[in-house]
C-alpha cells in the first residue's frame, strides 16, 4: 500500500517537473487531475507555485517540495527488499504549512538552532530576532527560510537545486542573502549541498531538519534504535536549550555514543542535561577531522536499515524527539507520530554562536561564500 503510494507520488511528481520543464504547463492546471496525491502538492503558498519533485536511482527514491526546500518522503528497501520511508512528513502541502513550527524535512534558517534572548551583536550593531521558543529564537524564527516558497534552479532526475534570496533585515538579519541548496542523489546516498552568499556582513546557519524513524515514518519508536556519534564532548546548555559556553566530557555519561548504543538505554538515566532536554536535545561537539567526513550512524535492527552521515560541519544536534506528542497532528496515510518516534541528526555550527566568541564563527562577509555539505549514506545489514 506505502509502495502504491509513493509510485503515485512519484509519478506525479516526475509529470509535474516534466510540465514544469516544458512551457509552464503546470500553470495552466491541465496536469491536476491525474490523481489525489499530484493536487495536494500543487499549490500556491505566498503568490509562489509549489510543486513536488522527484529524485530516484537504483538505491533511493526521494520527493521534495519547494515549500521551505522540504523532503516530503525517502524510501530505501529493508532488509527484506520492502521500501521503507524513513521520514516522516505530510501528504499535503497544506499540512506541512499549518505545521511550519515542527520543521519537517525542512532547510531551516537563517539559523538553524536557537540564539539566545533573540538577539546579537556585530560590529557594534544589535540585531533582534523574533522570540518563537520562550525569550530565544529558534531555527529564523516564524519567517524562517522553512516557511518561504524557493525557486527551482534546475532539477533532472536524480538532482535538484532550490534557491531562496532572503532580503536585508528579514526576520531580522542583516543583510541580503542569497542561499542555494542541491540535493542529489549518489550511490546509495542522498547529498545536500549548502551555498550563500550576502551583500553586509550576518550569520548564517543552515540545516536540514528531516525527523527519520529506520522503522519506517509511523512506526512508534525510535529508541531501539543503535547511534554513533564521533563526539567527545556536548555543548553544557541551560534551562532554555542556551548553550552556556562549557563544553561536557561524554565520558562515562548517558551522551557517550563513541561506541553504539541504543537510543533508548540511557535517556531516562538521572542526569542534568537530560532533564533540561526532556530527553537528548543536545549538539555534539564533532571530532575534529578534514573537511568532509563520516561523523555518525544510526541502525535499526528491525529493519536492518543503517544510516550514516557526513559532513563538513563541526556539529551535529541530537534530537530524540522528546516535544512530539500523542495529540499532534497526524501525519502521512492518517500515521500518529507520539513522543520520541523520531529523532534528528542536524549538522550545524553550534547553537548561539553569535553570542559565544569561543564557538566556530557563523559570520559571512560580503565577498565570501559559504558552504556546507551533508550526506545521508543507506546501507541494509
Ligand atoms: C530542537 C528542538 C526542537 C525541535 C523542533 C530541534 O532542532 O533542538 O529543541 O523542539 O528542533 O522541531
Amino acid at each position: 500500500m506505502r509502495r502504491k503510494v509513493f509510485i503515485a507520488l512519484l509519478a506525479t511528481a516526475s509529470l509535474t517537473y516534466a510540465c514544469q520543464q516544458g512551457a509552464n504547463k503546470s500553470e495552466t492546471g491541465e496536469t491536476t487531475n491525474d490523481s489525489t496525491e499530484q493536487t495536494t502538492f500543487d499549490t500556491v503558498i505566498d503568490g509562489k507555485d509549489v510543486k513536488l519533485y522527484a529524485l530516484q536511482n537504483e538505491k533511493l527514491q526521494v520527493t521534495l517540495t519547494n515549500y521551505g526546500a522540504r523532503l516530503v518522503s525517502l524510501h530505501v528497501k529493508n532488509k527484506e527488499g520492502k521500501e521503507t520511508d524513513v521520514i516522516l512528513g505530510y501528504d499535503t502541502a497544506d499540512e506541512f504549512k499549518q505545521n511550519a513550527s515542527n520543521y519537517y524535512g525542512a532547510i531551516v534558517g537563517r539559523y538553524g538552532n536557537r540564539i539566545g534572548n533573540a538577539t546579537f551583536t556585530l560590529d557594534g550593531a544589535t540585531y533582534e530576532l523574533e522570540k518563537n521558543n520562550g525569550e530565544n529564537s529558534l531555527h529564523g524564527g516564524t519567517n524562517g527560510v522553512y516557511n518561504k516558497v524557493w525557486t527551482v534552479e534546475q532539477s533532472s532526475d536524480t538532482a535538484i537545486t532550490l534557491a531562496y534570496t532572503s532580503p536585508d533585515g528579514e526576520a531580522g538579519y542583516p543583510g541580503t542573502v542569497t542561499m542555494k541548496v542541491t540535493y542529489s542523489l549518489t550511490d546509495g546516498g542522498l547529498l545536500i549541498d549548502y551555498e550563500g552568499s550576502t551583500d553586509k556582513k550576518t550569520v548564517l546557519n543552515l540545516t536540514n531538519h528531516a525527523y527519520f524513524n529506520l522503522n519506517g515514518e509511523g512506526d512508534a519508536t525510535i529508541l531501539d534504535h543503535e547511534l554513533q556519534i564521533d563526539a567527545d564532548a556536548i555543548t553544557e546548555v541551560d534551562e532554555t536549550l542556551i548553550p552556556t559556553g562549557k563544553s561536557l566530557a561524554v565520558a562515562g555519561t548517558a551522551f557517550d555514543f563513541r561506541k553504539p548504543q541504543t537510543i533508548g538505554s540511557r535517556i531516562d538515566t538521572d542526569n542534568e542535561q537530560l532533564k533540561v532536554g526532556q530527553g537528548y536535545d543536545h549538539n555534539f561537539e564533532l571530532v575534529k577531522g578534514e573537511g568532509f567526513r563520516k561523523v555518525a550512524s544510526v541502525y535499526a535492527p528491525k529493519t536492518g536499515i543503517e544510516m550514516q552521515i557526513l559532513t563538513t560541519e563541526p556539529g551535529l544536534q541530537f534530537y530524540s524527539g522528546n516535544f512530539m506528542t500523542d495529540s499532534d497532528p497526524k501525519g502521512k496515510g492518517g500515521k500518529g507520530y507520539p513522543f520520541r518516534s523520531a529523532f534528528c541528526l542536524e549538522t550545524q555550527h553550534f547553537p548561539d554562536s553569535p553570542n559565544q566568541p569561543s564557538f566556530p564563527s557563523t559570520v559571512l562577509k560580503p565577498g565570501e561564500k559559504y558552504t556546507s555539505k551533508t550526506e545521508y549514506r543507506f546501507l541494509v545489514r
